[in-house]
């Protein structure tokens, strides 16, 4: 069963670094995840790539059970595929907690952001970098949490692209604290800090936490909470 209460903790407590689940040795998948919760992760984001909607293919629902069996941590499901509507139910079904789909996927967002919260899971909202936040306005009211994409979603290890910085200010504003706020691409010890300055609750990391040289997990997740907390 989907859960929804890790949300008003995000709330309450941000901000949150997601390790993303994309440049993680999935040979080891198991010991990654135990790693990553013992490293102090509050949740988990599962990169789900469909060689369609971006040019790039990782992986579906298989993984998402696999993971969902090691840990009781909330897992995001961030689906970068093409017809989402179609796969959601899946999703939710594998183990995801929150489900995110992006807004240039689909010609409505609404009514599979109802589908996901029909099934009492959290549903999310992406915009890609191009994408102005009017675009989604009239789907907000059916958000848990927005994510303003700071790289061309399919890949990790690319640079922060600062325009999704306004993008969370403006919401911000304009929501206040009902909504929860993502950021996710290209985020690291240079630009933790301005992102949750700017707004952010959740803060996707990959290449920072996966790409260090074998640096210990709980080492990079607590410096980049910190950097966050202290902005
Ligand atoms: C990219 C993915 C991101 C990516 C982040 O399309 O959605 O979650 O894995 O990786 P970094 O932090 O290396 O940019
Ligand atoms: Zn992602």
């Amino acid at each position: 069963m989907p859960r929804r209460d890790f949300l008003e903790d995000f709330r309450q407590a941000p901000p949150a670094v997601l390790p993303s689940l994309l440049l993680c040795d999935f040979g080891n998948l198991a010991a990654e995840v135990h790693a990553l919760q013992a490293a102090g992760a509050r949740a988990l984001h599962l990169d789900v790539m469909d060689g369609n909607f971006v040019p790039n293919l990782t992986y579906g629902m298989t993984i998402v059970e696999a993971v969902r069996k090691s840990t009781d941590l909330p897992l995001e499901a961030h689906l970068m595929i093409a017809r989402p509507a179609d796969y959601v139910d899946a999703f939710i079904d594998a183990g995801a907690d929150v489900v995110t789909i992006h807004a240039e996927a689909v010609d409505d967002p609404r009514p599979v952001l109802e589908q996901i919260r029909r099934r009492g899971a959290a549903a999310g909202l992406a915009i890609n970098p191009p994408t102005p936040v009017e675009t989604i306005a009239a789907a907000l009211p059916l958000c848990d949490v927005v994510l303003a994409m700071s790289v061309m979603p399919g890949f990790g290890s690319q640079a922060f692209d600062p325009v999704a910085l306004n993008k969370l200010r403006a919401l911000r504003r304009q929501w206040g604290d009902s909504l929860l706020l993502e950021v996710d691409g290209g985020v690291n010890e240079k630009t933790v800090a301005e992102c949750a300055r700017a707004g952010a609750q959740l803060l996707v990391v990959g290449s920072a936490i996966f790409r260090r040289g074998g640096r210990p997990y709980p080492e990079s997740i607590a410096e980049l909470t910190e950097l966050a907390r202290a902005s």
